[in-house]
């Protein structure tokens, strides 16, 4: 797809705005990401990058933040330009928030950093299609300036006083900070989000729901405050952008005690084709797959994306990681190949 604009967001974030291909235009739903594939020092590089607007929208849109050290957030900051191609992806992942207008709910967003891209998507297309339903969206970050979107939310708070409420969260202190501000400075840590909720409760919702992008420590704690305030699991929803660093919840699966990663052949079914696939002890299902030059769907090679995702029909699997995959999508026997060792000998795997 062709770079039609670029804006810069904030010092280190900018956004792509894609034109669609010509007689093709792209669906998605709200939360879903753009894989982007560049050539970076002579490899292709493959990132995953939520779509910040909505179906709707004339363009597709991703914004990157820059990370220290990384490949290919650097690379998009300081090479892409106006008018360049990019391969890209179609639109993938699990993290959805459909526009349903005959519903009546309090949807909670919880953002921190990079990770209210996906919430952007989600918070405008609710205020259009879902008229009835009401916004609270609690928005973590350094500082003012490091600060994506606000004058968009800003703009929307304006259109939809009784519809949306942005309650922004920041670590540092304010120059000439009111006094409401001062209250919202620190971390956004579960007894800031309880606080407030607590001030954003609207009467008159019983459904609500609760989705949460941002980095691993904020979403903790707030899995943690809306576990306290005894909010059922099946209400939340969240994604992320890199794979949890604490054992907890790493969430490893699939393999016994008595288990041995051994070199195993894989029956691989994809677009209709019958693959056999050796998989050695030290590779993941994906990479034999790649090795053998077969066209597998992959995008963040973490187990977080999902885009991997294949149903495991006989046999069993071991995902080093599971962090895309609910604990349904466990039970009914889907694998992350990016994540995945076949432990025994009858594994087939059916993808799409
Ligand atoms: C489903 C999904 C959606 C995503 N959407 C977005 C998005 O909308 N905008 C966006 O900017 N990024 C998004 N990301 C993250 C993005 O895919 C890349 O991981 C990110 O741009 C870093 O890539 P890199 O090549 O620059 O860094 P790498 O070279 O891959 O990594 C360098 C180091 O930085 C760490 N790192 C990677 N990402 C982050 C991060 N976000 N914060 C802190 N440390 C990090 C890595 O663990 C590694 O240690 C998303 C990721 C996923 C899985
Ligand atoms: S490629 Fe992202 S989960 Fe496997």
């Amino acid at each position: 797809m062709k770079v039609a604009e670029i804006t810069q967001e904030t010092a280190d974030a900018v956004t792509l705005h894609f034109e669609h291909p010509e007689r093709n235009s792209i669906s998605f739903i709200p939360g879903q990401f753009l894989t982007l594939i560049i050539p970076v020092n002579g490899s292709k590089i493959r990132r995953s990058y939520s779509l910040c607007s909505t179906p709707d929208d004339p363009r597709l849109s991703v914004t990157i933040k820059r990370v220290e050290g990384g490949l290919m957030s650097n690379y998009i900051l300081d090479n892409v330009k106006v008018g360049q191609e990019i391969e890209v992806m179609a639109p993938l992942g699990n993290f959805n928030l459909k526009a349903d207008a005959s519903k009546k709910r309090h949807i909670y967003l919880f953002g921190g950093g990079s990770g209210i891209t996906p919430l952007m998507s989600m918070t405008r297309t609710i205020l259009k299609d879902e008229p009835q339903s009401r916004v609270t969206l609690i928005y973590g970050n350094r500082n003012e300036n490091s600060v994506i979107f606000k004058s968009e939310f800003d703009r929307l708070e304006a259109e939809n006083p009784e519809r949306l409420k942005v309650v922004y969260v920041y670590n540092e202190s304010l120059k000439d900070a009111t006094e409401q501000q001062e209250e919202n400075i620190g971390l956004l840590d579960r007894m800031m989000v309880i606080k407030l909720m607590d001030k954003c409760k609207a009467p008159g919702y019983s459904d609500e729901s609760f989705y949460m992008c941002g980095p691993e420590g904020m979403m903790n704690e707030v899995r943690d405050a809306l576990q306290f305030m005894k909010v059922p699991a099946d209400r939340v929803f969240k994604e992320s952008f890199v794979a949890p660093t604490t054992p907890e919840d790493k969430n490893v699966t699939g393999a016994n005690e008595t288990d041995e990663i051994v070199t195993q052949t894989v029956t691989i079914i994809y677009e209709g084709k019958e693959y056999k696939v050796e998989v050695e002890p030290n590779e993941t299902i994906l990479e034999a797959g790649l090795r053998d030059d077969i066209d597998l769907p992959y995008s963040c090679q973490a187990g977080l994306c999902t885009a991997c995702r294949g149903k495991c029909l006989t046999g069993r699997v071991h995902l080093d990681e599971r962090e895309g995959l609910s604990d349904s999508e466990i039970a009914q026997g889907y694998v992350l190949n990016c994540v995945g060792h076949p432990l025994t000998s009858d594994v087939v795997i059916e993808i799409g």
